[in-house]
């Protein structure tokens, strides 16, 4: 049976768990929660197996420190600039450690957790850079492997956020860069993984731009939605968006570090979220990428078109569409199967390779802390450029890592 520490009874960890109740019941328990609301936590106990002797803590460090030597495992979910905190002592530990992504919000704990990790490298590590498993990135970077579009030259890649997600950046913790790091870092390290991917090398340098052009304050609009006169009719209106959060049972996911941030309203809330960012990149092997990401768009999905040598690749996640047009020819259209669970079927995979470390099995996880940092730099960069207005150089950040 193994033990298993939650830091963050949110939505992320529970997806995780949800999986593992379905596909790997019986062999394994909560022995310890961590999580400043209670609510989540009795909603965690009460869903899922809990050893007899589970404990409660409100913080990851105060629960790594009490339970040392009494856990196998642990899932660190938290908001992301809490996570180092706890990764640091887990790594100690030697626990296997599902982090999720960003891992870290900046270069100094990049370092940090990238130094501990190889003072201790019984301790296993995996990212929660759930694309990374999925059937759509997984057959494109197939395609390009293949050599059918020859040598790829530039990606365009794009990420649309639908009202529902919209309003996870600009209502709860995750508008706050003190506790998200950065819109970028916090939403798109997803994606510059992906380009990371695909592009098969490590990012040379960045620039980027932001603005915050949809989400002004407007004076016709009260503060929360439930005091306001467009409730009925706004398109972000908290009493009519899909309850994004309540997959579980109740309102527990609003966290107590913002309470009842629920129906602020869209336009007036406190932000620190641009709605609109691009970023380029240039990779050590010469490879240029564009990357845009914009909120208050008519559906959630990512696009890419990966211009090679020999022939370009399109495709919609959100269509499972992907197709590639070789120099002479028609575009031909690729079929992506997955199974229903979230990110297009990424969740289950993931998880599965998370089961299978603590079943024991020697693998190469995918998803690894270097591959996690390797996301985050461009992410810290795009954020340094677009508020300096500056190129930057991402090789020299890796010189703070020995052995990186
Ligand atoms: N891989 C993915 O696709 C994916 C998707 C969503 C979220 N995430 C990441 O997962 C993490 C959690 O996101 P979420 O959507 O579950 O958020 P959430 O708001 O649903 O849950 C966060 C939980 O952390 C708790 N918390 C706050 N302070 C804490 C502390 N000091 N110690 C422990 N817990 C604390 C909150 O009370 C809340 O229950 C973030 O890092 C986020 O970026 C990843």
């Amino acid at each position: 049976m193994k033990r298993l520490g939650i830091i963050g009874c949110g939505l992320r960890s529970d997806s995780y768990l949800y999986y593992m109740r379905e596909n790997w019941a019986g062999n394994w328990a909560l022995a310890a929660l961590a999580d400043p609301n209670p609510v989540a936590r009795r909603i965690y106990r009460e869903n899922n197996p809990v050893t007899e002797d589970c404990r409660d803590f409100e913080s990851g460090p105060a629960m790594l420190e009490a339970m040392q030597g009494k856990l196998d495992a642990v899932i660190i979910a938290s908001p992301n600039m809490l996570h180092t905190e706890s990764i640091l002592p887990a790594l100690k530990q030697n626990l296997i450690t599902l982090i999720e992504k960003p891992a870290v919000t900046s270069l100094a704990d990049a370092a940090r957790v990238w130094n501990q990790a190889q003072l201790y490298p019984a301790a296993k590590i995996l990212i929660g850079f759930v694309l990374r498993y999925t059937a759509f990135y997984r057959q494109l970077k197939t395609v390009i492997d293949s050599g059918r579009i020859g040598k790829v030259l530039s990606i365009a890649a794009a990420e649309y956020l639908d009202p529902t997600l919209t309003s996870n950046y600009t209502r709860n913790w995750r508008r706050f860069d003190r506790l998200a790091g950065s819109f970028i870092l916090e939403k798109c390290s997803h994606d510059l993984d992906i380009l990371n991917m695909l592009a098969g090398d490590s990012v040379k340098s960045v620039s980027s731009f932001a603005e915050r052009t949809l989400f002004r304050p407007r004076e016709d609009a009260a503060m929360r939605c439930s005091d306001c006169r467009f409730r009925n009719e706004c398109l972000y209106s908290a009493e009519t968006l899909e309850p994004y959060y309540l997959n579980v049972g109740s309102k527990v996911y609003l966290t107590p570090l913002i309470p009842f941030n629920n129906d602020l309203c869209v336009f007036n809330s406190d932000k620190d979220t641009p709605d609109h960012q691009v970023v380029n990149l240039i990779y050590n092997n010469n490879i240029t990428a564009t990357f845009t990401v914009a909120m208050g768009q008519p559906r959630t999905t990512r696009t890419i078109h990966i211009c090679g040598t020999d022939g370009q690749i399109c495709g919609d996640i959100g269509d499972d569409y992907l197709a590639v047009r070789p120099m002479k020819g028609n575009w031909e259209r690729i079929t992506v199967e997955h199974d229903d669970s979230p990110h297009h079927g990424g969740d289950s995979v993931i998880t599965n390779e998370f089961i299978q470390l603590l079943s024991g099995a020697e693998l190469k996880v995918d998803a690894d802390l270097h591959t996690g940092i390797e996301a985050i730099l461009p992410a810290i960069a795009a954020e340094e450029s677009r508020r300096k207005n500056q190129i930057i150089d991402l090789n020299a950040m890796r010189l703070f890592m020995p052995g990186f």
